[in-house]
């Protein structure tokens, strides 16, 4: 597919003006957007954004570790990232003696940096479109099948080339457009990658998950890594006489501040969105599988805070698990809310009937909104048999891990709490039989419950003093087999039309619009690649008579300060800091900024992402959204979708006056 496809304009509702900010565009593709970007306030050049030739900010963003951003902001490998996302690195390295979790973790010399087995740093090289080769040997009268099989035949060729002669590189080639597009990137890896510093999780992760996907926020969710070469400035296993990584590019950091209205742009790795998706997939998005997922994971979360309340020691095992039950479960919430206060359903069908009028007479595009009616009708009641197996029967920690074959049993039964699975078992277990149709469940389901005649029992046998292993093992085989054999094979297929149908799809949508001489330009979902987003700090009205400013400051900390309630009990040396008014050369108004908002069409994998301003500089760290905003990995709404991000000046003042960790100031290049 020729690039010129991609770059049709066209008009999607007629809300287009409206809906300027959404976006997360191909950094080797900007100069379409550059124009627009530079109306918007930004100073730089596409060739500033992404180079094949010369350094550009690409150079001074990674991915970090799996699904996170990070950048690098000094000339020797210093990398900045959220908290949330260096949790992982931060906990292993925390013990009774050093709970860096607790207390914070600053190196005060390069000697007391930490190494983390098993994270890597990786650095974009190049991306190419390598469409035509992926699709070399193509004929139109070719089976889905015979073209898959070709597209993984080319992909693997080219794979293998872009690999030869280099190391520690990673390659992959990604679609885009549900596959009338394909991209090769090619990264450089680091693994030796260590811990720097991290605030006390009273700052890094302050307000919790009471604050979490909220605005108004405080947290100072940000941690300090830095990446190490070997001598010769490539990537190489730990060893203690690895040197500072020399980038070909790092951050300044703008620290004179940004207000409403100022350009910002968001450079990283957003992991999924779907924003082409057919009417009848967001009804059952916003109607079925949310809430659903949502009523499972409710079950859960009490069950674990009722005991995490009753003892300290169960909060601590459970405080990962719990963050991770209740991130998504928040946000399934404002994502459906989103939805149907968007009316996204009502205008997508809208479209859909436009576009069907549309395509009569052309014979690719004429029937596919009924085959996409056909083909989620068929498969709706089984989605929701799926989402009963993870979010309900698999959910067990035990099921699962027994199930799994027992893997990593230290850690499984260092943060186990039987009483609170016991009762996960029970109240999930419960709403999948009421919930799902008798005919859905396995034969040994339906056994098991009549053998021992409630559900309680069953859990009884299950949840002894010693647990029944054997038991949990059958449960999970039993089920997954079922579904597996029964289920999965239905769904897969469906599922694989789909995807081909949005294919075909995808280019009707983008003829369409031409054909109405549309204004927009089509971007292609999230996948985990490096995208750019820009947009302005802007407040937003979260509802009726509310309007929420876009900048926070410590005192709403001070504000929020109280010792009694866990997810707000800040460290005692930021209220002596508050009280004396210490704030150094980070005071702005009386205060020191904290967080603020913009309107950057941002999504998970985000997280850490550089926030920048209309001269490339460093302003912020992305790590969030606001909850009214969450269905824009739907469907952008630009009255309501904002992205959260620390103010880098918050980071400053913690390093300066908290940590007193000057010599990493003194890397920095600072702009004051
Ligand atoms: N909501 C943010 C993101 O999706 C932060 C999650 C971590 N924080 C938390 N309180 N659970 O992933
Ligand atoms: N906290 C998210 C992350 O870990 C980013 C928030 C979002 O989904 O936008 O990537």
């Amino acid at each position: 597919m020729k690039r010129i496809l991609f770059a049709v304009v066209l008009l999607l509702s007629g809300t287009s003006l409206l809906r300027a900010d959404e976006g997360m565009w191909l950094p080797s593709e900007i100069i379409l957007k550059i124009k627009d970007m530079q109306e918007k306030g930004f100073k730089l050049t596409a060739e500033d954004i992404y180079s094949i030739n010369n350094s550009s900010l690409k150079d001074a963003v990674v991915h970090f570790g799996g699904g996170c951003t990070g950048e690098i902001i000094s000339s020797e490998g210093l990398l900045i990232t959220n908290h949330h996302c260096g949790y992982g690195q931060i906990q292993q390295h925390s013990s009774v003696e050093h709970d860096y979790l607790t207390d914070g973790f600053w190196a005060m010399t390069r000697e007391q940096e930490l190494p983390n087995p098993g994270l890597t740093v990786s650095f974009l090289d190049y991306m190419e479109d390598v469409t035509e080769q992926v699709l070399k040997g193509y004929k139109p009268s070719m089976t889905e099948e015979q073209r898959s099989a070709l597209v993984a035949k080319n992909i693997k060729a080219i794979e293998e080339k872009a690999k030869e002669g280099r190391k520690s590189v990673s390659v992959s080639v990604k679609a885009l457009y549900y596959g009338n597009q394909y991209y090769l990137y090619v990264f450089k890896v680091f693994t030796d990658v260590r811990l720097v510093g991290a605030p006390p999780s009273s700052i890094g992760k302050f307000g919790g998950d009471t604050d979490n996907w909220m605005w108004p926020r405080h947290t100072g969710d940000f941690s300090l890594f830095r990446v190490y070469a070997g001598a010769d400035n490539e990537p190489a296993p730990y060893s203690k006489d690895n040197v500072p990584y020399k980038p070909k590019r790092f951050f300044k950091i703008n620290a004179k501040g940004i207000g409403e209205g100022d350009f910002t742009m968001v450079y990283g790795f957003p992991g999924r969105t779907n924003e082409y998706l057919f009417s009848d997939a967001v009804r059952y998005t916003a109607y079925t599988s949310n809430p659903h997922k949502i009523a499972l994971r409710t079950l859960r979360l009490d069950a674990q805070k009722r005991e995490m309340e009753k003892d300290p020691a169960v909060r601590i095992k459970y405080a990962s698990k719990n963050a991770n039950v209740a991130n998504a479960w928040k946000k399934w919430q404002g994502e459906a809310k989103g939805i149907i206060k968007m009316r996204a359903i009502e205008n997508k069908e809208e479209f859909e009937a436009a576009f069907t009028k549309w395509s009569q007479g052309k014979p690719d595009y004429e029937n596919l909104v009924a085959r996409f009616k056909e083909l989620y009708g068929a498969i709706e009641e089984l989605s929701l048999v799926r989402d009963y197996q993870s979010e309900a029967l698999n959910a067990v920690e035990l099921v699962a891990f027994a199930g799994r074959g027992q893997r990593g049993a230290e850690r499984f039964y260092k943060d186990y709490h039987m009483p609170i699975d016991k009762e996960c078992f029970i109240s999930l277990y419960k709403a999948y039989d009421k919930n799902i149709a008798d005919k859905y469940k396995s034969p040994y389901f339906k056994e098991q419950l009549a053998k021992f005649g409630t559900v309680e029992a069953w859990a009884d046998a299950i949840f002894t003093a010693e647990p029944n292993m054997e038991m949990a093992a059958e449960i999970y085989r039993n089920t997954n087999k079922w579904f597996m054999e029964n289920y999965a094979p239905v769904l897969d297929s469906v599922n694989r039309e789909i995807t081909l149908l949005y294919r075909t799809y995808m280019r009707g949508m983008m003829e369409y619009n031409k054909a109405n001489r549309g204004t927009k330009v089509f971007y292609p979902d999230a996948n985990s690649t490096l995208r750019v987003a820009y947009g302005q700090v802007k407040g937003y009205s979260p509802s009726d008579a509310v309007y929420f400013t876009p900048v926070s400051s410590l005192d709403g900390i001070i504000q929020k300060d109280n010792p009694e309630i866990y997810d707000y009990n800040i460290p005692q040396a930021l209220r002596d800091l508050h009280a004396a008014k210490d704030y150094g050369q980070w005071e702005v108004n009386g205060s020191v900024p904290v967080a603020f908002i913009a309107t950057n069409h941002t999504t998970g994998g985000n997280s850490g992402s550089p926030v920048l301003d209309a001269e490339g500089n460093l302003i912020g760290v992305n790590f969030d959204r606001v909850w009214e905003g969450t269905m824009s990995d739907v469907v952008y709404d630009p009255e309501v979708c904002r992205n959260i991000s620390l103010d880098i000046r918050f980071a400053l003042f913690v390093i300066d006056k908290l940590a007193n960790a000057d010599h990493l100031l003194e890397e920095m290049e600072i702009l004051k």
